[in-house]
């Protein structure tokens, strides 16, 4: 398979998971390139449903290599979590899981900062963080005041965490917020320390050699375009480069290895915490939605907000991307809608916009134009060629690659791996 990235095209949620669950079969090696337990991918086999939140997607083939990359905010306490429980569902993941030793730690006073900022803030100010200690480990990465994975094997933990805790207590005080416990840290990290050991490795070496060897790279992001920190709804995003520079700099690998770019859309658009979402519905068709698509965030269990397909949204993350090829979701959570709509454009102040203003200020004040389509109401779930959806579900695809310019690759009809169908890729 040629090296590929995979990228959230919307607000995250889009189905990543199981796509890059999909493609693992033809890869090498499977990357995460940034983020942190901030993501919630799903993969359903069978009766099995796994939410993996660190470990990249490809695990679950018992075959690959999975790679967390540099890019990432590791919670060592979260990782070693998962991995256990992993392993208690029967996936090993020893010898085939690599951390880099670069990869920044998320540590107990970034997810108390995190919470304190969040709790209080106004309600208009908060961004309705996962309180996965995010922002504000990457904050102490870009101040160059930061752990990385590395760190845990130095020796120097004690050291290292004394004038740091000092400080952030200091922070947490100010945020009337109780202050970490220094000895509680140490005591958590140092077993860490001996339980991660084996998985921190050079993965910046290791997945050079992978491709200079011709083995293939699936990159599997997080998040989504319109939550990167310099493209998406700003100050509503998250704090890390989702979209196709990150995949890079997260991983150490150079731009001209990525051969393809796969953009993950649902057939229609959720966001789960605070910030504008022009297509968003209120009514009890967002409703129908959420319940239909079972949308309720995998990482905190928050509803999440539903609305149409929007194709300017869609526009913007194929032109910063670089989509290839799209990977359509969820289109049978459509099934029963009888009339369906997709943004085309936004208007503001008599204004059109065929683009994602900068200003959040204009965007929330941005309406969506719509066109309509009839809906199916028939079910798409047992479908497994394109050719044999519905003419109706087949027109809407197809406008929605149309109004984007970019052609179909997959199609996802239901949870499951073999509701998943290739069209291109
Ligand atoms: P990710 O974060 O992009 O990996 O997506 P999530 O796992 O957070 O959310 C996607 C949800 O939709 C998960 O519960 C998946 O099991 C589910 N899902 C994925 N593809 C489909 C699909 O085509 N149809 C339906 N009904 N559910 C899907
Ligand atoms: P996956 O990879 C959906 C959202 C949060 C919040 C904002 C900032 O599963 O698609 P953070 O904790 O990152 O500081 O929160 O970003 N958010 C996600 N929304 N899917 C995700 O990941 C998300 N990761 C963060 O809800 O609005
Ligand atoms: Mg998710």
């Amino acid at each position: 398979m040629p090296n590929t990235l995979l990228i959230g095209a919307q607000w995250g949620d889009e189905g990543k998971g199981k796509v890059v669950d999909v493609l693992s079969q033809d890869a090498d090696v499977v990357v995460r390139y940034q983020g942190g337990s901030n993501a919630g991918h799903t993969i359903e086999i069978g009766r099995d449903r796994y939410v993996l939140h660190l470990v990249p997607s490809g695990i679950l083939h018992p075959d690959k290599t999975c790679v967390i990359g540099n890019g990432l905010v590791v919670d060592p306490l979260a990782l070693i979590q998962e991995i256990k429980d992993l392993a208690a569902r029967g996936v090993r993941v020893d010898g085939r899981l690599h951390v880099s030793d670069r990869a920044q730690m998320v540590v107990a006073y970034h997810k108390m900062l995190d919470a304190a900022r969040e709790n209080r803030s106004p309600a208009g100010a908060r961004i309705g963080t996962t309180q996965r200690g995010i922002g504000p480990a990457y904050a102490d990465k870009a101040a160059r005041l930061n752990l990385r994975m590395g760190d845990l094997l130095d020796g120097e933990l004690e050291h290292s965490l004394a004038d740091r805790v000092a400080e952030k207590n200091r922070a947490l005080a100010e945020l009337g917020a109780a202050p970490v416990d220094a000895r509680q840290m140490l005591q958590d990290l140092s077993a860490a320390a001996e339980f991660l050991r084996p998985f921190i490795a050079d993965t910046v070496t290791l997945l050079n050699e992978a491709l200079k060897a011709g083995r293939s790279l699936l990159f599997e992001g997080a998040q989504g375009t319109m939550l990167d920190i310099d493209f998406g709804t700003y100050p509503y995003v998250t704090s890390s480069n989702p979209t196709c520079g990150g995949a890079c700099a997260g991983s150490g690998v150079p731009a001209r290895a990525i051969d393809r770019v796969v953009g993950v859309v649902k057939a229609y658009t959720t966001r789960v915490g605070e910030g504008p979402l022009p297509t968003e519905l209120h009514d009890s068709v967002g409703e129908r939605l959420r319940e239909r698509g079972r949308e309720f965030g995998a990482t905190t269990g928050r509803p999440r907000r539903c609305g149409w397909f929007d194709a300017v949204v869609a526009r913007y993350a194929a032109m910063i991307n670089g989509v290839d090829f799209w990977a359509v979701t969820k289109l049978d959570v459509l099934d029963e809608v009888e009339t369906i709509r997709i943004g085309v454009a936004y208007e503001c102040d008599g204004r059109r916009y065929d683009t994602v203003p900068a200003s959040i200020h204009l965007l929330e004040r941005c309406r969506p134009v719509y066109e309509e389509f009839p809906g199916w109401m028939s079910a798409t779930s047992n479908v497994t060629r394109f050719e044999d959806l519905p003419k109706q579900a087949r027109a809407y695809v197809q406008r929605l690659c149309d109004l984007t310019g970019v052609p179909l690759g997959i199609l996802s009809v239901g949870p499951q791996r073999a509701s998943t169908f290739r069209i291109k890729i």
